[in-house]
């Protein structure tokens, strides 16, 4: 087997290396007929690479649900509305490969380059994921899932996995995730996955590696925040616990936040009366610097 990549020198890498790594649509696919042809199952993790803790944590389940995992690590130009949050993603595929090693012989490592995958238009194709795009990160990222959406539909075409691993951490991808499999017909069971923390109570991100100190020490303020919004939803309105969110940040001077709403979870539509037959969660998005961090945590 062959691995290739522009930018990185695989030949060395993968001697020292177990994962494989491929970067051409025939390498994985070829790769994936001999696995079906044995009968086994794929789990698949689609990543931006940069990989920690969390993203571990869905490879880890998916080794333990299925013969073999496939990790696709891909900086996805089509669901970046800023190109220089884009440009600025942190690339660290040799790193990622030595991390998932640690894990497991059975890891295929799937890093196409941006000319495989979306050839000389790099552009997205338009979904309607029946109103989900349209609340919360879908109002503040123009066109983000219509990109992830894309690069999502044409993994699951390369991969045909059996199963996928998405995290809660983006809770709003999860759940459009699963309408894209609905309303395409994808064979392709869709499993949701904890957050994973660092000790301080910050949900893990490849952002996070971009957090000057200062701001580092004070991001965990927002799980902190989300946690005390938790308990005050049990004797509050949803209303009211918004404004409370609002001051909190308004006294933090290294943290802006952007928004903070408390939805249902099926519609992901703001509360406007509680009612107990329905499921809520409170989800954030804060500027720590220029880095924008997400969380969100169940409140019943
Ligand atoms: P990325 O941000 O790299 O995340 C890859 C997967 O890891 C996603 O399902 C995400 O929810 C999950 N994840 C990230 N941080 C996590 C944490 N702290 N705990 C648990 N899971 C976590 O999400 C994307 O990439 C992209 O949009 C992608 C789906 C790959 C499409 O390009």
């Amino acid at each position: 087997m062959h691995f290739a990549s522009k930018n990185i020198k695989f030949a060395h890498v993968n001697f020292l290396l177990k994962v494989k790594i491929f970067s051409e649509i025939k390498q994985i696919q070829n790769f994936i007929t001999q696995i079906k042809l044995k009968n086994q199952t794929i789990g698949f993790v689609p990543t931006m690479g940069a990989l920690h803790q969390g993203h571990l944590s869905l490879v880890a389940q998916a080794l333990s649900e299925n013969n073999v995992a496939v990790v696709s690590i891909f900086v996805n130009p089509t669901q970046f509305d800023n190109a220089e949050d884009l440009k600025k993603y942190p690339r660290t595929l040799e790193a990622d490969a030595e991390l998932l090693q640690t894990l497991s012989k059975d890891i295929i490592v799937y890093a196409p380059s941006v000319d495989a995958i979306y050839q000389n238009k790099v552009v997205a194709q338009h979904f309607s994921f029946d109103g989900l795009e349209h609340e919360m990160e879908g109002k503040f990222r123009d066109g983000h899932f219509d990109g992830v959406g894309t690069i999502v539909k044409r993994f699951f075409e390369i991969v045909t996995p059996n199963n996928a691993y998405f995290g809660e951490k983006d809770f709003q991808q999860l759940a459009i995730i699963k309408k894209l499999v609905e309303k395409y017909s994808i064979p392709v069971k869709i499993t949701g996955c904890k957050i994973h923390r660092e000790a301080s109570g910050l949900a893990m991100s490849s952002r996070n590696t971009r957090l000057k100190p200062e701001y580092k020490k004070v991001a965990p303020f927002i799980y902190k925040t989300l946690q005390s919004a938790k308990i005050k939803f049990g004797t509050k309105s949803a209303n009211k616990v918004t404004e409370w969110v609002s001051k909190e940040f308004a006294k933090q001077q290294l943290l802006e936040l952007e928004y903070f709403i408390i939805a249902d979870v099926k519609t992901l539509k703001t509360v406007k009366r509680k009612s107990n037959k329905k499921n809520y969660r409170a989800f954030i998005a804060v500027y720590a610097d220029d880095i924008r961090l997400i969380d969100n945590i169940a409140l019943n």
